[in-house]
């Protein structure tokens, strides 16, 4: 499969390509505008399994926003909502409805990542800004990437307290147990027509990222609609950005029905990772999160042939993963598990991925087929096919 061929080659390239400018130790956290971050926490702890971690707002003197930070094992999602009407989070919400502002990269030097970067054309959205408190200092710099949407660098190898300066310890006696995520394996923006190709280059020129896997139309298409895809990574492999466009098709696609009512580029889902999907997907199930309709029977019986010699190696009842609607698929390294949730939120946009990888490296290709139909089925339900 020509894709795997990319893979090979885009690691070769990862790691003889030597000159990664911009060294990224991980995802620092990953912040979403909200209408009402209070609401929202509640949502993330109750139902996918956060726990409360920091907290800033009136009550540690920040006046014109509030922001609720929760983390489960390596994930931290930053809540945050403005206080004010003059708050410039107002138009963002306005615009885009509640989603993925910022995308921060934990990083040893957020100096030299802003230099490096807007060196090579990035557009500033923070200059480096050191903050301080009793526990040390932090400095973070941003830079836009595509849409409204930003990365932020995070450099905090001289701070020890909970998050970020001006953050307070969230003490709660609302603690529900977490659902088992672990850490975010990737992270997918769609962007316009026909300009997947541009924030391909953008990475690699800006950020020295990779291309390590693409995906065309005719690959991913059903009867009615099609997409685009190519997923970027950084040197370590540590960072993993597919970025979608739409491409034609005889009805709208799930891309372009994003588009529409993001109202631009943006991110379409995160990838969260589990070492066990079952428990997972049935606790987050138990709690109210609602999936993406399974697809029917002669895919599951199907699984056996896809899989080939990697059943050797799976040890989930495939009765089970039909129940749960959880989606199989394998490359040459091994195979993986993974299903997608509805939006999380009412405009049909930003939503979760939930992955189990058994050594496969890849993102689903096979699946993408069965997943779209079943999105098309949703966007059948709100009129938006
Ligand atoms: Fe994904």
């Amino acid at each position: 499969m020509s894709a795997i061929k990319n893979v090979e080659y885009g690691l070769e390239k990862i790691f003889y390509g030597a000159q990664d400018f911009l060294p990224l130790l991980g995802t620092d956290y990953v912040e979403l505008y909200v209408g009402n971050a209070k609401q929202a926490a509640h949502f993330y702890k109750t139902a996918f399994g956060f726990q409360s971690l920091a907290y800033a707002g009136l009550e540690t003197g920040v006046r014109d926003k509030a922001s609720y930070v929760l983390s489960q094992d390596k994930i931290r999602l930053v809540l945050t909502t403005p206080l004010t009407s003059s708050s410039a989070i107002n138009q963002h919400l306005a615009k885009h409805g509640d989603g993925v502002k910022v995308i921060a990269l934990w990083v040893e030097d957020a100096t030299k990542s802003f230099e490096e970067t807007t060196k090579r054309g990035a557009r500033p959205f923070m200059e480096p800004t050191k903050e301080a408190d009793e526990f040390g200092e932090v400095i973070r710099s941003g830079i836009y990437t595509y849409g409204e949407t930003v990365h932020v660098f995070v450099e905090r190898k001289n701070y020890k307290g909970t998050f970020l300066p001006g953050y307070k310890p969230w003490k709660s006696d609302y603690n529900p147990t977490d659902v088992g995520l672990k850490f975010i394996d990737h992270m997918v923006g769609n962007v316009g027509w026909g300009e997947m190709n541009q924030w391909v280059k953008w990475y690699e020129d800006v950020m020295g990222f990779v291309n390590f896997l693409s995906f065309d139309d005719k690959q991913i298409h059903t009867e009615y609609s099609a997409l685009m895809s190519k997923v970027m990574s950084n040197g370590n492999g540590r960072i993993k950005f597919p970025i979608n466009e739409p491409a034609e098709g005889k009805k709208k696609s799930q891309i372009e029905e994003y588009l529409d009512f993001y109202e631009g580029a943006g991110v379409q889902h995160i990838a969260v990772a589990t070492d066990d999907i079952i428990k997972t997907v049935t606790t987050l199930r138990a709690r109210g999160i609602e999936f993406l309709g399974a697809p029917p029977r002669t895919y599951y019986e199907e699984i056996p042939a896809r899989l080939g010699e990697h059943m050797k190696m799976m040890h989930e009842d495939i009765s089970v993963l039909e129940a749960l609607g959880i989606l199989v698929d394998a490359d040459e390294d091994g195979y993986l598990l993974q299903i997608f949730t509805r939006p999380v939120e009412d405009r049909p946009t930003l939503f979760f991925e939930i992955i189990q990888r058994m050594g496969a490296k890849g993102f689903g290709a096979g699946n993408f087929k069965a997943l779209f139909e079943s999105i098309e089925r949703e966007q059948e339900r709100r009129g938006t096919l």
